[in-house]
């Protein structure tokens, strides 16, 4: 096969690899030697969708075509979402406002393309997840990266709002947000939607973690309560334990279903059928999805106990997702570098700050505990003997 066509060539767009993609790759030629390494870099659940999902694809695969749905999704569950607003959080979401979507990965495409123009400014705070930014920028929307201060858990205040240079026309916050799985209280989540209507920018609330939330002093809410401008980007690849399924959704406000309903249908056609049907049965699903997140708790209270007294003891606070964002500087002035040295040293694979934050990300590494208890357990374990 070539490696480079003498005419052609692939377009800038492409050009983004991520450091920790690099790192993984590095991990696995080391597995091929017969290395035994632990994976706290990956950001999903290790474990695989409820039984009751799998059970009811199985029966709608035997009796149902699973054609195309509307661009929008399936009714029912559009409807069983917006039942699920009431239940969790109190707000009345017309099901018609919600559109099934390609994960929320396919959500936010939608949300850009559907709300800037070529040129719009759209504000990411850092540090952000990272195929936000990139995705952004290739649609021809800047990207404006503004800072978030340690005080604030690295997640944005109206005060860093206002530090931007320039208008901005659109915000994105994500709470529990990745890499910091630290969360932005209630009042704040108003104050900085309501911040963003009167001033009319569009406010993009990710709430893709919502359901792995740990501690009641920070309890989880939806921007969908606080603003009908708002748009709020959803998931089940993170609680429901779907990643793969590659299913999410979005409320939007209505005058702005039916661009983006067509601008999907243009795009994909429709989001994936057994997929839906799948989602419709995971929102029942929570007696065994609540088990996956008794066991984020023991897994974070693990790193909690273990990685401070070997030097990981600056991190914001991981009141949700499932990740630990930890201040290594004083450790290491490279983060890439350092998180070679412990894959190297202690077999153990996390995720440099770099790719999360290109101003300050080379002083952190995000250690993920989505993985089974016995393998945190023994990466601070490994982690501990190798810096102890
Ligand atoms: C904050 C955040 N938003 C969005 C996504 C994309 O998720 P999805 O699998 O739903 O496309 C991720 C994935 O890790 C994430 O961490």
């Amino acid at each position: 096969m070539a490696t480079r066509s003498p005419r052609f060539k692939p377009s800038h767009r492409g050009a983004h690899p991520s450091i920790a993609e690099k790192l993984a790759a590095k991990a696995r030629a080391r597995e091929e030697t017969g290395e035994n390494v632990l994976y706290l870099q990956v950001g999903q659940p290790s474990t695989g969708a409820p039984a009751g999902v799998i059970d009811a694809v199985n029966r709608a695969g035997a009796r149902s075509p699973m054609g195309y749905s509307g661009a929008a999704g399936m009714p029912e569950l559009q409807e069983r979402l917006s039942r699920q607003y009431r239940d969790l959080y109190g707000a009345e979401v017309d099901p018609a406002r919600i559109v099934i979507t390609f994960g929320a990965s396919g959500a936010m495409l939608l949300a850009i393309i559907g709300c800037f123009d070529v040129g719009q400014r759209v504000a990411l705070p850092q540090p952000f997840y990272y195929g936000y930014r990139h995705a952004i920028a290739t649609l021809g929307v800047e990207c404006v990266l503004f800072e978030t201060s340690m005080e604030n858990d690295l997640q944005p205040t109206i005060a860093d709002l206002e530090a931007i240079e320039g208008e901005i026309d659109g915000l994105i916050v994500a709470s529990p947000g990745n890499p910091t799985g630290s969360m932005v209280s209630p009042a704040r989540l108003k104050e900085l939607s309501e911040y963003c209507e009167k001033r009319g920018i569009r406010f993009i609330s990710d709430e893709i973690y919502h359901g792995i939330v740990f501690d009641d002093e920070k309890p989880q809410a939806t921007a969908a309560s606080y603003s009908d401008e708002a748009i709020v980007v959803n998931s089940f690849s993170k609680y429901y334990s779907m990643a793969g399924w590659r299913l999410g959704w979005m409320v939007v406000p209505d005058y702005l279903v039916e661009p983006v309903s067509s601008l999907a249908h243009n795009l994909y056609l429709c989001p994936p059928a057994p997929a839906q049907i799948g989602a419709l049965h995971a929102i029942d699903c929570r007696e065994e999805l609540d088990q996956h997140v008794e066991r984020y708790r023991r897994n974070r209270d693990i790193m909690l106990k273990g990685l401070p007294p070997v030097g990981f003891d600056r991190f914001t606070s991981p009141h949700g997702a499932f990740y630990l964002y930890c201040h290594v500087e004083h450790l290491h002035k490279d983060s890439v570098e350092f998180c070679v040295d412990m894959l190297e040293n202690a077999n153990v694979l996390a995720a440099p700050g770099s790719d999360f934050c290109p101003t300050s990300g080379q002083h952190y590494v995000r250690f993920s505990y989505a993985g089974a208890t016995d393998q945190v357990e023994e990466a601070v374990h490994r982690i501990a003997r190798w810096r102890g």
